[in-house]
């Protein structure tokens, strides 16, 4: 059949029979969050476009080229048009909610995690989508390395409990501002001798923040990034410190990491540690969470000074790697119960002994397309129903009908009378157990 407008590039459908991967996934991160003191925190999907350009910056590609910004077509009150721009990530926004609800006058250090839609305009591939979803979640008020191995170790926790292994845990440290600046000048000196074959781009960059030319994604400015200076050997002390805490810590922890000094991550506002795990399982788009500390962002967006660092999963990502690993999710309900009508009293009687299975909580269906009894079984084997009854007058007037275990075969005796959903209940618990 053709539908007369597709869906837009870079986005996708989850079909029904594909929504239990959804929900095995969101429910994981849910309870895995939990277990780590964090609450669930919502906000809007579109924000004034000013909150990205300065959180997340004016110099970075999500804000230069990814950000689908929208405007009211009929300005309120005559005044300017409002500019928003939907989400391209979590923290900006989970940062301006938790500081205009005063969060941060409450027991610190506040956790809060997010399952969110984000919209990038980028080019889609595999991994790679224009209207994708992130777990993530926010940590705000520890400056402490502790702070940073406790979210690492929140991740390792939930992909084991979601079965995904061989996933590389890579960290670095891109220092403060105070070691920024020297880094800076050095990477500034590196590109200025090689300014004639960087991008258009990147040569803007060079004057606002040279380190954003590491992520250009123009083949010929990466190959001149190779062997630019890396943050690593400009680090402070108290960097350098903090970096060396947090190694120790995961190492206590027998967590595996490698140090891997080119990695400075997308976004401007992180500072001090920042961290990628990557599935080598599912090709090129394979970093399936990213994250790190961003102690200036919120003094930056109008709170007190407060350190804070988070990370951010990419669900289709995270859902890839699960299916290439064959990790196992949550079933589909079934249909407990097809009741099969053979005239219009029978139909009756189903449509009241469906309700009070409802009421119960069991899935229950009776035909609600005029169909004959060949075609409502086979209806009934279509969507999996494990058992089924079929009634007519015979069942009608002697108040017993056969009740069909459809797996097995098996048939057995049961009265429509007032105990019916009890005596159906204990069958259906016991075939469950004999199932398991
Ligand atoms: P990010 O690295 O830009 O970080 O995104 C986090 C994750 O979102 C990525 O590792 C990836 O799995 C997924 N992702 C990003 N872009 C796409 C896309 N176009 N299609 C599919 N998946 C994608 C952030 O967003 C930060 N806010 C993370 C963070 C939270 N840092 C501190 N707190």
């Amino acid at each position: 059949m053709e539908v007369i407008t597709k869906r837009p590039k870079g986005t996708q459908d989850v079909k029904p029979s594909e929504v239990c991967k959804w929900h095995t996934v969101e429910k994981i991160t849910a309870e895995t969050a939990a277990c780590f003191g964090f609450k669930e925190i919502r906000f809007p999907t579109f924000e004034n476009t000013a909150l990205f350009k300065r959180s997340v910056g004016d110099a970075t590609d999500v804000v230069q080229k990814e950000m689908y910004s929208v405007s009211a077509k009929s300005p309120a009150n005559g005044k300017d048009p409002d500019d928003f721009t939907l989400r391209p990530e979590g923290t900006a926004g989970a940062a301006r909610a938790v500081i205009e609800n005063g969060l941060l006058n409450e027991a610190m250090p506040q956790k809060v995690f997010y399952n969110i839609s984000c919209f990038r305009h980028e080019k889609p591939q595999a991994g790679r989508l224009r209207e994708f979803h992130q777990f993530g979640a926010e940590m705000y008020g520890s400056a402490s390395p502790a702070a940073d191995a406790d979210m690492i170790i929140m991740v390792k926790t939930l992909l084991e409990r979601l079965g995904i292994s061989d996933i590389e845990l890579n960290i670095n440290s891109i220092g403060c501002p105070v070691c920024r600046a020297e880094y800076h000048k050095a990477l500034k000196a590196y590109f200025e001798a090689r300014k004639d074959e960087l991008c258009g781009t990147c040569l803007e960059r060079l004057e606002k923040n040279p380190m954003r030319i590491l992520d250009c994604k123009s083949p010929i400015c990466q190959d001149i990034a190779k062997d630019a200076p890396v943050i690593i050997d400009y680090l402070c002390d108290e960097c350098k410190e903090h970096f060396e805490k947090l190694k120790k810590l995961l190492d206590l922890m027998k967590i595996e990491y490698t140090v891997n000094p080119k990695i400075v991550r997308g976004l401007d506002y992180y500072t001090k540690t920042v961290f990628e795990f990557v599935s080598t399982h599912i090709g090129a788009q394979g970093t399936i969470c990213g994250g790190g500390r961003y102690d200036g962002l919120l003094e930056q967006l109008g709170a007190e000074p407060t350190p804070a660092l988070g990370f951010a999963m990419g669900l289709e990502r995270l859902i890839m790697t699960m299916e290439a690993q064959g990790c196992e999710f949550m079933q589909d309900e079934k249909c407990s119960l097809y009741i099969a009508a053979m005239d219009e009293a029978a139909m009756e009687k189903a449509v009241v002994m469906t309700k009070a299975l409802r009421d119960e909580g069991y899935w229950a269906e009776y035909d609600l397309a005029g169909r004959g009894l060949k075609a409502q079984m086979k209806y009934a084997n279509k969507i999996g129903a494990e058992f089924v009854i079929v009634l007519g007058g015979n069942e009608l007037e002697s108040g017993m009908a056969k009740l069909k275990n459809m797996a097995t075969g098996e048939q057995t005796d049961i009265s429509l009378g007032d105990k019916f959903v009890d005596v159906f209940a204990n069958i259906h618990t016991a075939n469950m157990f004999a199932e398991a």
